[in-house]
């Protein structure tokens, strides 16, 4: 999958730095020439010799040296490469290429490429939630850097949070599908739904569903990659816009259902959203104030249209409409019945039970549903769901 494809692995100063050691190995397992790049702090956390043995090249880590820049100039070390992966990319080092500063040869090897990054952060929790860290990361999302990671878990110094480096397969998958965008995904037209929506109940209330939007969020980041044309219809949610989709934001159903209805004709839609299935039939204008002598608030609920349904019998029908489906009981038959009435071409099945609730998490559980039957997935991250669900939909389009 990696043949012929020549990666620059760039290694930052971190105690996640020996799991570069696995991704060389991996990535060359898939095929790729591995051309490693160290910084000086690198060099305290994995020595040059495992580097250099496991990826057999040389180590590249001085900007000045007579040699290497006979050999092989530091431009052309860069422009050589087809994806450059940074593993771990530290808070420094995302800085630096941030503001654009090229005073060591890794550095100066980001600013002076040209091709695919790939970026995979791993520090203390602090660190990455640093708002200097967050403006820098967002700023590079925006210009074009993808980015794995980092997952969140218990890290070497103690603490608990986001920060984790990601994992080694998941870096060397997401390698993989940068370099082989799928010709059948394409410049493909897909509309994603995404988030709760909030139903007015007055002017400081509304009702909504349980929704973070992470597993929509999560699809359109994996669209980006694959090449797809993303128009992401997000209720309200906290997450940042997904670089390189169209971000549409909505709140109520009914604006939902118009933005999704105006994007008709597209090539695939994915109904991500928890939408509310009912709205107040008239909210308030002015707050509702409490009635002294009652305990009890009646409010009549009008039924809201159904966005995925409505896209499945759009007289511009996308070739393939995927819709989501939350189930706490009689699993099968609801969503048999809902494949129908919906009449989608799949469903990805959430089973709600104690023991799995997927919102807010950034691991599901789900099943792929389609008229031919149903396939269990195991518990996977959100953006691993994300790639399965594309994988489908490269087969069905
Ligand atoms: N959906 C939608 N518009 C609605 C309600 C649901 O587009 N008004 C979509 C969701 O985005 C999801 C699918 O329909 O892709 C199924 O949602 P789910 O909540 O499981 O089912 P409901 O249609 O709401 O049916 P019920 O609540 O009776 O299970």
């Amino acid at each position: 999958m990696l043949k012929n494809k020549t990666i620059l692995l760039i290694i930052t100063g971190g105690i996640a730095a020996y799991k570069s050691l696995d991704l060389i190995r991996r990535l060359r397992e898939l095929g790729a020439e591995v051309r490693p790049v160290m910084t000086k702090s690198s060099a305290q956390f994995v020595t040059p010799l495992s580097v250099s043995a496991l990826s057999e090249s040389k180590v590249y880590g001085e900007l000045f040296s007579l040699t290497d820049e006979s050999e092989m100039g530091h431009i052309r070390l860069a422009r050589e490469a087809d994806l450059i992966i940074v593993c771990p990319a530290s808070a420094d080092f995302i800085t630096k290429i941030c503001r654009g500063i090229g005073d060591d040869l890794a550095s100066t090897l980001m600013l002076a490429a040209d091709t695919k990054m790939l970026i995979a952060p791993a520090m203390n929790v602090k660190m990455w939630e640093n708002g200097a860290t967050s403006d820098n990361v967002r700023t590079l999302k925006t210009r074009g850097h993808h980015f794995v990671g980092p997952d969140v878990g218990s890290m070497a110094c103690g603490e608990i949070g986001a920060g984790r480096l990601a994992d080694i397969e998941e870096i060397a998958q997401k390698s993989v599908r940068l370099l082989n965008p799928s010709e059948k995904l394409k410049d493909k037209h897909v509309l994603i739904t995404a988030g709760p929506t909030h139903e007015p109940i007055d002017p400081v209330r509304y009702m909504a569903n349980n929704s973070s939007g992470k597993q929509g969020h999560a699809i359109a980041v994996a669209c980006v990659d694959a090449g797809m044309k993303v128009t992401l219809v997000m209720g309200p949610s906290h997450l940042e816009d997904v670089p390189g989709a169209d971000v549409i934001h909505v709140s109520s159903a009914l604006e939902m259902h118009e933005a999704c209805m105006g994007l008709m004709p597209a090539d695939v839609a994915i109904c991500c959203a928890a939408v509310a299935d009912w709205r107040p039939e008239s909210p308030g204008k002015q707050k509702i104030k409490k009635e002294e002598n009652t305990d009890h608030w009646d409010i009549r609920f009008i039924k809201n249209p159904d966005i995925l349904r409505d896209l499945s019998m759009h007289k511009k029908r996308p070739k393939v409409v995927i819709g989501f489906a939350a189930e706490t009981d009689k699993v099968e038959a609801n969503v048999k019945q809902k494949l129908l009435k919906k009449n989608c071409d799949a469903l990805v099945v959430n089973e709600i039970s104690d023991w799995h609730d997927p919102f807010g998490s950034d691991n599901n559980q789900v099943g792929w549903v389609t008229n031919k039957g149903h396939e269990p997935w195991p518990l996977i991250t959100k953006q691993e769901v994300a790639q399965r669900l594309l994988d489908k939909l490269e087969e069905m389009i």
